[in-house]
């Protein structure tokens, strides 16, 4: 059975796309960073978006984001469905912080699609899927699209005919208080989702990839130098493509940038929880996701 194959792929850290009703999306295990991170770079993502985790109904959403009462009279109206809800992140989410950029809120979608549902249902974890495509090009609303587009780098699709919707998601936010702001209009429209919610507040344009949010979210408590192949003495050492020195530690040792996406956040975190007053980063190659890590390394080493 497909289906099974594809939760085994899954398990193990691969991609597979499947059929939603509004576009095929590129799956990858929510929970596991390095997986989300190979998802980033077969997309050909030029920096880390949030991504939207996929559930199969509004429990499984519920231990990964705060329902506020319109956020759940929300989903109670449209899920399974072609919209997106985001809403403040429970700290106790398994998504990868990778997933989510930083940001504190998550993407959640119970999508309708029957092999959607059986996927995520067989599955257990969240799944997240950016639209499976390269970035910049149109989606894929077929499984032949996913194919021509993203090639060897997905394990495996799931063939679920022509999507029915074929436009992404609508994405709307509700904040702790119950705001809520359409961030990207999409498969329903906004009068019916103001049905539930009343006027919708307007989104403001490039709020989520605004280097300032980023910044204040990941900057490290200590000083952050870019580029370094020789640490002062006292630093701190992130390194890359080489072993993690005393005191330091590698984004990966063999030089792989899956890896070192995977594991940026964690380990500037780490780093900074050790109380050093100076982390010294390794020069990082721009090529591929190296491009998306030197953008989060230069927001998080920007003047505060
Ligand atoms: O229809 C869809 O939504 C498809 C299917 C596969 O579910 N997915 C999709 O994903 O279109 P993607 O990655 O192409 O677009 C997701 C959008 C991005 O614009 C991203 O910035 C936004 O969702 N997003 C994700 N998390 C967010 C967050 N926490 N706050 C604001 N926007 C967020
Ligand atoms: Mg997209």
């Amino acid at each position: 059975m497909s289906i099974e194959k594809a939760v085994q792929i899954l398990q193990t850290g691969g991609l597979v796309a499947f059929p939603t009703e509004t576009v095929y999306g590129l799956g990858a295990d929510a929970t596991d960073p390095h997986a989300v991170a190979r998802g980033y770079d077969a997309k050909g993502r030029p920096s880390f978006n949030p991504l939207i985790a996929h559930v199969p109904t509004l429990k499984e959403a519920e231990a990964h984001g705060h329902f506020s009462p319109r956020a759940r009279a929300l989903a109670q109206a449209f899920w399974p469905g072609p919209l997106t809800i985001v809403v403040p992140r429970r700290p106790d989410s398994s998504v990868a912080e990778l997933a989510c950029a930083g940001l504190a809120t998550i993407a959640l979608r119970a999508p309708a699609h029957p092999v959607a549902q059986s996927l995520l249902k067989a599955f257990g974890r969240p799944i997240v899927a950016p639209s499976a495509n390269r970035s910049g090009h149109v989606s894929a609303t077929r499984a032949g699209h996913v194919r021509e587009d993203l090639g060897q780098a997905v394990e495996l699709v799931l063939e679920g005919g022509q999507s029915e919707i074929g436009l992404e998601s609508t994405i709307v936010s509700v904040d702790a208080d119950g705001r809520a702001t359409l961030l990207r209009p999409g498969a329903i429209e906004r009068a019916e989702i103001e049905s539930i919610t009343g006027p919708l507040a307007a989104a403001q344009p490039g709020k989520v990839q605004s280097p300032g949010m980023l910044e204040s979210h990941y900057a490290p408590r200590a000083r952050l130098r870019l580029d370094i192949s020789a640490p002062e003495p006292g630093e701190a050492y992130l390194a890359f493509g080489a072993p993690a020195p005393a005191g330091g530690l590698t984004l990966s040792a063999s030089g792989d940038l899956t890896e070192a996406a995977a594991n940026l956040y964690a380990h500037l975190r780490t780093l900074d929880a050790s109380g050093t007053a100076s982390i010294a980063v390794a020069p990082i190659p721009a090529r591929g996701l190296g491009e998306a890590i030197r953008d989060r390394l230069a927001r998080a080493a920007a003047p505060r």
